[in-house]
């Protein structure tokens, strides 16, 4: 059996608010294989950012608090780390980047200083290694004439530059785990291709693994090994990217799909959205935390949640739909060779103009 780098399960984290702790995840559990990228997706608010924040063990400093469950990083359970050992782990063997790359940099030191010091924290180099070292990572990254570069700050460098400077500096203790929060969506989109590429790339390159967050099913397909839909602070269906966009078995990862632009409706054609949306983590429903937008809500949905299933081949879904059969096989379900197609065409254009 493949080996497991991170297993997550039963992940609960809560926040005070108004109407007491509220759960912002409920018993998450996920598993990322060595070498291999899982794509977490959701609507704004599903819970994607608390759970990389959990996995940092930053949620401690967000306000938050990790209520239950376990988070296994090469079998040792960073629930169970310190802080003090969490230094240690962050930034060397798990290291984070974040949407917006201008906030993620110090204004006041040179790019160059900044991964340089990161270096210098955790593998202990000397001044001048450090700085040869940043150079070179800068270089790896796709950076022009890094010497110069590495010399200047970042309000000097476009979004896609300083993007790819957090990269390097994400990259350059050469971490085991990288877990990008949503890397792409602060750029423009030519941009954005090419940091998804470089991303593959420098996966491939430094035989990491990779919790990739995004709201965007178009960028999962792109990326995902396998693909983990969160809605509302549960995991609602996990599988393979193949398993998610060929046989999607919840009604909300459908719905996902049947957002893609293009793939369901014409280029500037009105785009399909799901009804509603997602409640706050104070008020989720009872039964079914999908139900109240569901267009398969059957009686049971609304009183008892639906068990996580899985199939043979560890496919898991959540929904009563499951045990009726009742799910619509007839449906025109977006075919992943679609996907690629579609993105590929908003490449080139992107590029063109
Ligand atoms: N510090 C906080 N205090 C209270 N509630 C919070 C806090 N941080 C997050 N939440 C709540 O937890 C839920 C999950 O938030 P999270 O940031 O993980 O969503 P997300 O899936 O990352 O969304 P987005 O796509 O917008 O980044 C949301 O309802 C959010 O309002
Ligand atoms: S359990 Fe019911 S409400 Fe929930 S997704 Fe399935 S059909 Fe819809
Ligand atoms: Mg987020």
């Amino acid at each position: 059996m493949a080996e497991k780098i991170l297993q997550i399960r039963n992940l609960t984290t809560g926040f005070l608010t108004d109407q007491g702790v509220a759960k912002a995840t409920d018993r998450v559990s996920m598993d990322l294989e060595k070498g291999q990228t899982l794509c977490v997706v959701g609507e704004s608010g599903s819970g994607k950012s608390v759970t990389a924040l959990s996995v940092m063990r930053l949620i401690d400093f967000a306000g938050g608090v990790i209520i239950d469950g376990q988070m296994l990083f090469n079998g040792e359970d960073l629930v169970r780390k310190s802080q003090n050992d969490m230094l240690r782990i962050r930034g060397n063997m798990i290291t984070m980047i974040f949407q917006d790359p201008i906030s993620a940099l110090n204004p006041v030191f040179t790019v160059g200083e900044q991964i340089a010091e990161t270096l210098r924290i955790h593998k202990r180099m000397g001044k001048k290694e450090a700085w040869l070292q940043s150079v070179d990572m800068l270089y790896r990254v796709g950076i022009p004439d890094p010497e110069m570069r590495a010399k200047q700050y970042p309000y000097e460098m476009s979004g896609g530059m300083c993007q790819r400077v957090v990269i390097a500096m994400a990259l350059a203790c050469n971490p085991e785990l990288l877990i990008a929060d949503e890397p792409t969506t602060a750029l423009d989109v030519t941009v954005q291709a090419q940091i998804l590429d470089l991303l593959k790339q420098l996966k491939q390159e430094f035989g990491m693994s990779m919790l990739l967050i995004t709201h965007d099913m178009g960028v999962a397909a792109e990326v995902a090994d396998r693909i983990a839909v969160m809605y509302a602070g549960a995991v609602v269906e996990e599988g393979t990217v193949q398993e998610i966009f060929e046989q999607p078995r919840h009604p909300y990862t459908i719905g996902l799909l049947q957002s893609i632009p293009g793939l369901h409706s014409k280029r500037g054609g009105e785009l399909y959205t799901i009804k509603g949306a997602i409640p706050p983590i104070s008020r989720i429903p009872s039964g079914c935390r999908f139900h109240p937008r569901c267009p398969h809500v059957m009686d049971i949905c609304r009183k008892e949640e639906p068990p996580l299933k899985s199939s043979l081949s560890g496919h898991i879904a959540a929904c009563w739909l499951d045990e009726t059969g009742g799910m619509d096989k007839g449906r025109n379900e977006p075919n992943l060779q679609d996907v690629h197609e579609r993105l590929t065409a908003d490449r080139v254009e992107a590029n063109r103009s």
